[in-house]
């Protein structure tokens, strides 16, 4: 007998995507009061926040784009941009920034060619900045996919990023 396989994690259409996020609005009840909750669920399903997405969830809530586009760029865990491959993150917590945690943001911007929040183009690395990875004592510090580098130098940024394909 020949059985078919169903690979339940196939990525999904776009219209799956959007089909989904508006049964999530459905089951949040398109409440204002838990938009920080269905943004969430829409950048699970997304992956990130983009336009038409944002514009998606402000018609199925009735609410204004302006209010939507407010609380994604206020919080930084939202991102209206796809995420690299590898997501840097870098420590700007009161010890990491004193001890040349600012020189390690203007390094890898410069390096990367990006801002902070973005993606480079290759797709290759997410930039991000943070308050606390709890290795104060060895500031600055940086942590990429999760691993943390202590007592970063910046003119050794390059030695860092080359272990990360
Ligand atoms: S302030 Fe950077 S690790 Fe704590």
């Amino acid at each position: 007998m020949v059985q078919t396989v169903h690979n339940e994690c196939r990525e999904r259409t776009p219209e799956e995507q959007y089909a989904l996020l508006e049964q999530v609005i459905g089951d949040y009840a398109a409440d204002e009061k838990n938009l920080i909750q269905i943004l969430h669920m829409a950048q699970a399903i997304f992956g990130y926040l983009p336009l038409p997405v944002q514009r998606f969830v402000a018609e199925k809530m009735d609410i204004p784009l302006s209010r939507v586009s407010g609380v994604v760029t206020f919080y930084s865990f939202f991102s209206t941009q796809p995420k690299g491959r590898h997501t840097i993150q870098i420590c700007l917590g009161t010890a990491c920034y004193v001890r040349g945690g600012k020189k390690i943001v203007e390094k890898l911007t410069q390096t990367l060619g990006v801002g902070v929040g973005e993606t480079t183009k290759d797709g290759r690395f997410s930039l991000q900045v943070m308050r606390c990875i709890g290795a104060c004592g060895l500031a600055p510090a940086i942590s990429i996919n999760g691993k943390v580098f202590k007592r970063v130098n910046p003119n050794r940024i390059q030695e860092i990023l080359d272990e990360f394909e």
